[in-house]
C-alpha cells in the first residue's frame, strides 16, 4: 500500500541534536542514494582542502559536461575555496580508498593539508588550479558557473563545469575493473528510517549492482 507524506511523522525523531535541522525528514523517508566524491581545493593559505560530498547529480549537453552540487554548507572550507578560486576537483573513490577519503573529515583544520595528512596522494589538476587526489579512479575537474541558495540554512547548490577528466582506464573498460559494483563508484546512503515504526536503519554505503 502506498502512504502520503506531506508533514513529518511524527515517530522521525532526531538520532543526534540539530539532524532534523542538517537533514530534512523527507531524506530519511525516501532515502535516495547518491554517488559519493570528495571535493578538493585550495585555501588561501595554500593548504589542500577535502570534502567529503554527497546529493549530487552529473549530466550534460552539446558537449558541455556539468556537476550540480546539491548541498555545499557555506560555512564550510569547500564552499570559501570554490568561491576564492573559482574551481575545485571532485574525486570519486572506490572502496579501498574510502577509509582515507573519510580521514579528511576529522583532518579538517585550517593549517592543515587535507589530503596528504589522511594518507592520500595530492598531485595538481592539468586544467585548474586545485590539488587532486591521485589515488581516485576518476578526477573531474570543474569551473564554477552559478549558485543559489538551496533552502533557508547554510545549504548552497552549485553548477560546475567540467573542464577536464582523468580517469583510469582500467575503470573505463568494463572487462577489467569497471565502473560499478563493489569496487566501483560508491553511493551514500542517509540512515532510512520507517515512518511507521521511527525505526532507523545505520548511515550505509552502497554500490551499484546492474542489471545484465
Ligand atoms: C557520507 C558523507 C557525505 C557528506 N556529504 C556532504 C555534502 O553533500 N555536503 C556537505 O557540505 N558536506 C557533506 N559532508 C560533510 C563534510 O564532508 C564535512 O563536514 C567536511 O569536513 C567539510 O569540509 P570543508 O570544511 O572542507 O568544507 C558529508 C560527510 C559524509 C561522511
Amino acid at each position: 500500500m502506498k502512504r502520503e507524506f506531506s508533514e513529518k511523522p511524527e515517530l522521525i525523531t532526531e538520532q543526534w541534536p540539530g539532524e532534523l535541522n542538517s537533514f530534512s525528514w523527507q531524506d530519511f523517508v525516501t532515502a535516495i542514494p547518491s554517488p559519493l566524491f570528495v571535493i578538493t581545493g585550495w585555501k588561501s593559505n595554500g593548504r589542500e582542502n577535502a570534502c567529503l560530498q554527497s546529493w549530487s547529480a552529473f549530466t550534460g549537453e552539446g558537449g558541455e559536461f556539468y556537476c550540480i552540487i546539491g548541498n555545499i554548507n557555506a560555512n564550510g572550507h569547500a564552499y570559501k575555496s570554490l568561491k576564492e578560486t573559482g574551481c575545485c576537483v571532485l574525486n570519486f573513490p572506490s572502496h579501498d580508498v574510502y577509509d582515507k577519503c573519510h580521514r579528511t573529515i576529522d583532518n579538517n583544520q585550517w593549517e592543515t593539508d587535507e589530503i596528504t595528512d589522511s594518507g592520500l596522494t595530492a598531485e595538481k589538476a592539468v586544467k585548474v588550479n586545485a590539488p587532486r587526489i591521485a589515488e581516485c579512479f576518476l578526477n573531474i575537474e570543474c569551473e564554477l558557473v552559478w549558485e543559489h541558495p538551496l533552502g533557508s540554512g547554510s545549504g548552497v547548490t552549485a553548477a560546475l563545469h567540467a573542464v577536464n577528466i582523468c580517469m583510469d582506464s582500467e575503470r573505463y573498460d568494463e572487462r577489467k575493473k569497471g565502473r560499478y559494483g563493489k569496487t566501483g563508484y560508491m553511493y551514500n546512503i542517509n540512515s532510512p528510517r520507517n515512518p511507521d515504526t521511527g525505526e532507523a536503519e545505520p548511515e550505509a554505503l552502497g554500490a551499484l549492482e546492474v542489471y545484465h
